[in-house]
């Protein structure tokens, strides 16, 4: 593998970083220490030379305007937000010199998906939409009334989930195999274009959960967060293109830690067999260990993998990252201060 460069300055809590990135790439630390700023950095990155609008890819992120996503540090924005990434096959960059000025050049990765921390309510959100569409009492009104009924309580669900990533849907629709119901968005045609993306993600989210002591098939609102969790991720890691970058948060959610060790080392073989980028933010040094493991047993080799630590303070306002090396005996540099981050419970 070789390593790829990655620069970001100027992203919100980021003022100036130069990180590496490898197949699996680790970045942990505590709240507000920029992880997931640095996750999102990379995923726009790679998104930014396949959309026609950054700016709206952007505002389909954060729900806001440029100068809000460029850091607060000079009496306002400053500029230029610079992110850059140069590697094999290539070299993508994405700089921003003012409000109005952006400009996207080169192509690193063939594709680009993010599973944002909120990814289990929007599932359940989708779920709830689709049982509510679906009771044949609504079936008997007209379509117009099922349509800007479920849009209401979408847009209530909506604004009561902090900093809801949209973006997630397209992936997510992607990812599935975008299977439009046609029937259905051709009954409810009159209501608009954005009904036209609704229904369809309506029916993507039927698919079946099979309990794993009976082995009875149910529908997906019967199944556990974990299981869900699980599913989702995988299918991410397992249909996305070769040589795509996929920003996974918090992976730990929901999960028994063995069901997390197991999910680790899916997500480590897929890396590396896809040649993916992985980058993934988290709380848990569980995964820090069963990586290790992994390496320490064959299954990766340590330049697979490369550990950040983030952190901020009032005398370094901006985000620090320290790497945290790996070694082929299945050990790991100490993480600062783990107990007061990991560990502290009683
Ligand atoms: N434009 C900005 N300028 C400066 N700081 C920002 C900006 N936008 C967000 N932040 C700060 O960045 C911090 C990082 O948040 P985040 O990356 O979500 O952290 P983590 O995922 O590690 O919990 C937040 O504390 C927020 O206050
Ligand atoms: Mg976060």
């Amino acid at each position: 593998m070789t390593l790829i460069r990655f620069h970001v300055e100027n992203w919100r809590c980021v003022e100036k970083l130069d990180l590496e990135l490898s197949h699996i790439n680790i970045l942990i630390g505590p709240n507000s220490s920029g992880k997931s700023s640095l996750a999102h950095a990379a995923y726009i990155l790679a998104k930014a030379p396949m959309v026609r609008d950054v700016r709206e890819l952007l505002r389909g992120l954060y729900g806001l305007n440029v100068e809000f996503i460029a850091r607060l540090g000079c009496g306002g924005p400053c500029y230029p937000v610079v992110l850059e990434a140069e590697g094999e096959p290539g070299r993508v960059e994405l700089r921003v010199r003012s409000s109005t000025e952006l400009e996207v050049s080169g192509r690193l990765w063939s594709s680009a998906y993010m599973m944002p921390s909120q990814r289990i309510d929007y599932v359940r959100l989708l779920q709830l939409l689709q049982s509510v569409v679906r009771r044949e009492e609504l079936e008997t009104v007209s379509g117009r009334t099922v349509v800007s009924f479920v849009y209401s309580l979408a847009q209530m669900f909506i604004a009561c989930l902090p900093s809801l990533p949209s973006i997630f849907l397209d992936d997510l629709m992607k990812i599935m195999g975008s299977q439009r119901a046609v029937s259905e968005v051709a009954r409810f045609k009159d209501v608009g274009s954005l009904v036209l993306e609704l229904i369809p993600l309506l029916s993507m989210t039927s698919y079946k959960y099979v309990d794993p002591y009976t082995s009875i098939e149910l529908s997906a609102t019967a199944a556990p967060d974990g299981v869900i969790d699980l599913g989702l991720i995988e299918s991410f890691l397992s249909k996305a293109e070769t040589g795509s970058l996929i920003a996974v948060e918090e992976p730990e959610s929901h999960k028994h830690p063995l069901k997390l060790v197991e999910l680790v080392e899916f997500m480590a073989r897929r890396a590396v067999e896809g040649k993916l980028t992985l980058v993934v933010t988290t709380h848990s040094d569980l995964i820090l260990h069963s990586l290790a493991k992994l390496v320490e047993t064959g299954v990766i080799k340590p330049e697979d993998v490369t550990v950040y630590y983030l952190e901020r303070s009032s005398e370094k306002p901006w985000t620090t990252a320290r790497r945290i090396h790996v070694y082929e005996d299945g050990t790991f540099e100490e993480i600062p201060h783990v107990i007061e981050v990991i560990s502290r419970v009683f």
